[in-house]
């Protein structure tokens, strides 16, 4: 993807200020938004200033859109850059986007392409009678009519050499010209002969009727049995995928006040909750030598693990530091489940 960064100073204008137009359009757009979000209508403004710019967004006209949505230049500025329908340079009064993504090429857009550098040269480059520059994109979505090209906001198809040079003679000469297909073909309907959707049936009804009847007997089960079949394969009682052990068990925490209040005990008194946290009447706990505590939880909710994984041993796992594995008492680091190594006479192991 090219840099996109705004265009050198020499060619920024000095000034913008919206017409009475772009004025009626901002207002129209605004409009669609609450009060506090008119930011969303920045890029309706933004394509608007382009419009009136004349194809392109100079710095003032991004800072005109800015004032305008009371945004910072600079929230404004990303979208402007972002966005590569935001063109940054002047472009010509014909800017043309050829499309160079796959199907086009298939097509024959490589031709295309030499047309457009024999006649208005390398790409992001305005003709000296500002008439013409033009921009290689991807995909433009006509690429069943390709190839094609986008020339301001309308789509020229079906293109060879030939009818594109008559277009950009045409466009140049100020003549009018055809959008669309430049073959004569009526949008992206087939042009050669017709080979698909051909039944006579497919336009007078019997189709959709014979599917619709098969709906009608798919929407009785009862009558086909069909209803039994579907449920008859499902378990009364559903079980768990997996099993439990391991897992987190939650469950409501001991003392709550909403526990209380639903077993319908009093509510705990301020005067109690005050003593309660009071450090220096806590109870205290000697710290132990083995094991650690579980910490409270913290949330509504308590968790414990289930037997079997998660809880502290009873021993330790690893031997003492510095004792030799062969006199380690016990191993739990999966080698215990591991076969022994036998070594035999002939001095082979197994
Ligand atoms: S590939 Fe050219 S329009 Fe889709």
């Amino acid at each position: 993807m090219a840099v996109r960064k705004l265009a050198p100073e020499e060619l920024q204008p000095k000034s913008f200020v919206f017409s009475a137009e772009t004025e009626a359009f901002a207002e129209q757009q605004i409009a669609k938004y609450p009060s506090d979000r008119q930011a969303s209508a920045v890029i309706a403004l933004l394509w608007k200033a382009q419009e009136q710019a004349g194809g392109w967004l100079p710095r003032k006209a991004i800072e005109a859109v800015a004032a305008r949505l009371d945004m910072p230049d600079i929230r404004v500025m990303e979208v402007a850059t972002f966005y590569t329908m935001f063109n940054l340079e002047p472009v010509g009064k014909h800017f043309i986007q050829f499309c160079g993504t796959t199907p086009c090429v298939l097509r024959g857009a490589g031709d295309i392409k030499k047309v457009l550098e024999k006649r208005i040269g390398e790409q992001n480059h305005v003709t000296a009678d500002g008439k013409f520059s033009w921009l290689e994109v991807e995909c433009l979505g006509a690429c069943s009519n390709a190839p094609m090209v986008q020339i301001n906001d309308d789509y020229y198809e079906d293109l060879t050499p030939e009818n594109f040079e008559k277009l950009l003679d045409d466009l140049a000469a100020g003549r009018p010209v055809k959008t669309g297909s430049q073959i004569g073909r009526n949008r992206s309907e087939p042009f050669e002969a017709v080979n698909t959707l051909l039944d006579p049936a497919l336009y007078d009804g019997s189709v959709v009727g014979a599917w619709r009847k098969r709906f009608e007997e798919q929407a009785k089960p009862a009558e086909t049995g069909e209803a039994h079949a579907a449920t008859a394969s499902v378990p009364g009682e559903v079980k768990a995928a997996k099993p439990t052990a391991g897992r987190a068990i939650e469950s409501d925490a001991a003392d709550t006040p909403a526990k209380r209040a639903k077993e319908g005990e009093a509510p705990i008194k301020p005067v109690d909750q005050k003593e309660a946290a009071d450090p220096s009447r806590a109870t205290k706990v000697e710290a132990k030598t083995e094991g650690a505590a579980t910490p409270a939880p913290q949330s509504g909710k308590s968790y414990v693990t289930t037997p079997g994984e998660g809880a502290t041993p009873a021993s330790p796992t690893t031997p003492e530091a510095g004792t030799p594995p062969s006199q380690a008492e016990t191993r739990r680091d999966g080698s215990e489940s591991k076969p022994g190594v036998v070594v035999d006479k002939d001095n082979k192991t197994s």
